[in-house]
């Protein structure tokens, strides 16, 4: 069998599950593609930094280790941020290695110019990981959902902000502990200001309305608003109601353009969003031909997040056995108006 390296930058709680999964996953996946799949070099800050069950030689703190070794054929790209991740990527598309990524602050920002790059070089750029966590939205709405004028792309996407509301719903837990218990558990990012403002919601919205609505939509044209606001006081309020608050994401396509945001919103206990607690995502798209399509499961967390990074790296393995990388990652966007959603 054919041995594929990679290269994994970042071994935080995604890094860690990635690292874990492809352990536990070596035989399956080897009889899945055929090919041998090897981690062999592991990119962090601190290499000192106490981290169990990896071994030590393959840590480096040296990016030049990993993109100057020319056995290396893909990169997993799991640090977050912009910089120094947007470099580390095009250096590595530009040296024609494929790359996977969970870094949805980076897609939402700069998406174009890294499909572009990886167009030009003829190589995979996948990041189901980026929306949604364990989710699979990203590939059904490219590729399954392809056929359809999609109008509507609704739902939680945040794990964070969902966990903390579910607490200070259900166990009458304050804002921090809550907030606490979802950094603890790897829910929430390195600056959960993200999470918890409604910009890293505000950033899977803008991926996903890119896709979903063939146009390109970037971080900047999204309305966004956050949870900071909502005290124990509201949410007896809710209750008195009959109904949740929930953190949603909201995106229409419409004939006066398309119109995307994040906000809190009051909705009735009976509807189905009011049943997605801890830090499950739900997304119900509608589409001219599936017509209502809903998808639900864990949006963050070590495992559920490294569930689709892997993924992307299995359809890279077969795309390099099959000698057609590349094939997935071109998309083509036409020029539709961004509304601005408070006109
Ligand atoms: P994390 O726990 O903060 O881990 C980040 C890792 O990257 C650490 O190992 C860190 O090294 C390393 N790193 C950061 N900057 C670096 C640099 N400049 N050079 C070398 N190494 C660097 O983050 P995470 O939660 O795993 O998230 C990683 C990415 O996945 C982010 O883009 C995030 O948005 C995305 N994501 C996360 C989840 C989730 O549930 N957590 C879900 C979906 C997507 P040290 O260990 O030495 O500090
Ligand atoms: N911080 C993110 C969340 C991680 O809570 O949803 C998954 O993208």
């Amino acid at each position: 069998h054919k041995i594929i390296k990679a290269g994994l930058l970042g071994f935080g709680t995604v890094g860690a599950g990635v690292y874990k999964l492809a352990k536990r996953q070596k035989e399956e996946m080897e009889s899945k593609t055929g090919a041998r799949f090897e981690i062999t070099r592991i990119l962090v800050r601190d290499r000192n930094k106490e981290r169990k069950g990896v071994d030590p030689a393959l840590l480096t703190d040296q990016w030049e280790e990993i993109i100057m070794d020319d056995e290396i054929e893909l990169i997993i790209e799991v640090m977050g941020g912009i910089e120094p991740a947007r470099t580390r990527i095009l250096e590595a598309l530009h040296a024609g290695k494929n790359v996977v990524t969970a870094n949805k602050d980076l897609i939402a920002e700069h998406g174009r110019e890294l499909l572009d790059a990886a167009e030009e070089h003829g190589v995979d750029f996948l990041f189901e990981a980026a929306v949604a966590g364990g989710i699979p939205i990203i590939r059904p709405m490219k590729q399954c959902l392809a056929a359809n004028e999609i109008t509507e792309v609704v739902g939680i996407m945040n794990g964070t902000t969902n966990y903390i509301l579910t607490k200070m719903f259900e166990d009458g837990m304050d804002f921090e502990e809550a907030l606490a218990k979802a950094t603890e558990y790897g829910y929430a990012e390195a600056d959960p200001t993200a999470d918890v403002e409604g910009l890293d919601a505000g950033r899977k919205a803008a991926i996903l309305s890119s896709i979903a609505f063939h146009s390109r939509v970037t971080f900047q044209d999204v309305y966004t608003e956050g949870i900071t606001k909502i005290s124990s006081r509201d949410i007896s309020y809710a209750k008195e109601f009959g109904s949740v608050i929930k953190l949603l994401s909201v995106a229409h396509n419409t004939e006066g353009g398309i119109e995307v945001a994040v906000y809190p919103m009051l909705i009735d206990q009976n509807h189905p969003l009011a049943s997605v607690r801890d830090s499950f995502n739900a997304v119900f798209v509608h589409g001219d031909a599936v017509d209502d399509v809903m998808f639900y499961g864990r949006g963050a967390g070590e495992f559920p997040t490294a569930s689709a990074v892997m993924g992307d790296v299995i359809d890279v393995i077969r795309d390099i056995q099959y000698h057609c990388t590349g094939r997935i990652s071109c998309t083509c966007y036409r020029t539709t108006k961004i509304k601005d959603f408070r006109d």
